[in-house]
């Protein structure tokens, strides 16, 4: 039988008791954020108008305690101290402790390439895109998995302000480098820096596909790649790229920092998948931070009928 820890009955007290956080915090307020509770499958059926209220307000709605499918939220402190930032170390208990001084602010996002409208947004920028809650599961592609309370906007409304072109068929993410606050990097000289991800721009433009800034309604930690990273539920974690500074619309599959690593082991889509197994693990259960024993996995991580309509006819054994 699973086992339920205390820290899944309890998730934060500080987030139950959420409006006099947000309310002491001026979450809403200083950058005219909307909140909006909604889990994974919400914005697709419902306008998120529908469920938000205006900025300076309390939250009507308290927002859930399990992901739509009834599974717990992790609790804070597993999320901000079990990390994977390879930038800082390999060491997943180590990394909020190297993480903790990251300078995020000032902080900009270069959005150029294949765009009519390049962009630079400053953190003030990035501030002014309505802010939704969105409960996530979290699938590394090691095996391990969290439900986590994401706070950020679909990458889409970004994209809108930048206009890609018709030629554009990728989008490029990067990580900052720096050697100097990141020491995992030449701890690591192996790997190709900076962190490079990549979407197809329908996936990125996929309503479930989130730019984060925040979790458990505070900032996002440097650990979990603050001041900005991108979410995207349905693939293997390492999609989801942290401390974001430059996103280009491209024609070309960008080549991940993994794939460059490890082609036959991480491909480009990353689509949770347990019937792939990583040539070197199984893939087909996972064990959930927080949990005794394993669990099951599912196919595109639970969000099949959100996003299998994009693979629609791909052998995804092969597109892995
Ligand atoms: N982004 C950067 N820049 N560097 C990384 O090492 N690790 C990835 C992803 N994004 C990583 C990254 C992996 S493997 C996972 S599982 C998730 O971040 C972990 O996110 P979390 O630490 O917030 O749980």
């Amino acid at each position: 039988m699973k086992k339920i820890l205390p820290s899944e009955i309890t998730p934060e007290n500080i987030y139950l008791s959420r409006r006099d956080f947000l309310k002491s915090m001026g979450i809403v307020t200083a950058s005219a954020a909307v909140l909006a509770a909604c889990g994974p499958s919400a914005p697709l059926t419902s306008s998120p108008e529908l469920t938000t209220e205006s900025a300076g307000t309390t939250p009507a709605a308290p927002m859930a305690n399990t992901d739509e499918l009834g599974d717990p939220l992790n609790s804070f402190d597993d999320i901000a101290n079990y990390n994977n930032y390879y930038e800082f170390t390999t060491d997943k208990q180590r990394v909020a402790d190297l993480a903790e001084g990251l300078q995020t602010s000032p902080w900009e996002v270069q959005v150029g390439g294949l765009v009519n409208n390049p962009k630079t947004f400053s953190i003030d920028d990035l501030r002014k895109f309505e802010v939704e809650e969105r409960i996530y599961r979290m699938r590394c592609v090691e095996a391990w998995s969290m439900v986590i309370p994401w706070m950020g906007f679909p990458i889409s409304k970004l994209l809108a302000e930048v206009e890609p072109k018709a030629e554009a068929k990728y989008v490029r993410f990067e990580t900052l480098v720096d050697t100097d606050q990141m020491p995992g990097i030449k701890k690591n000289p192996w790997y190709q820096w900076p962190y490079i991800e990549g979407l197809r721009v329908d996936e990125a433009m996929h309503e479930l596909t989130l730019m984060a800034t925040g979790l458990y309604g505070k900032d996002l930690l440097p650990q979990n790649g603050a001041p900005i990273r991108l979410v995207v539920p349905w693939k293997y974690g390492f999609k989801s790229i942290k401390s974001i500074v430059k996103i280009d619309l491209v024609t070309e599959i960008p080549t991940s920092l993994w794939m460059a690593a490890a082609h036959n082991e991480y491909g480009f889509y990353a689509n949770v998948n347990p019937e792939v197994d990583h040539p070197r693990w199984f893939q087909g259960s996972e064990r959930r931070i927080g949990e005794l024993g394993r669990r099951e996995t599912l196919v595109f991580n639970g969000y099949k009928k959100e996003v299998a309509h994009l693979y629609k006819g791909m052998d995804l054994a092969v597109n892995f």
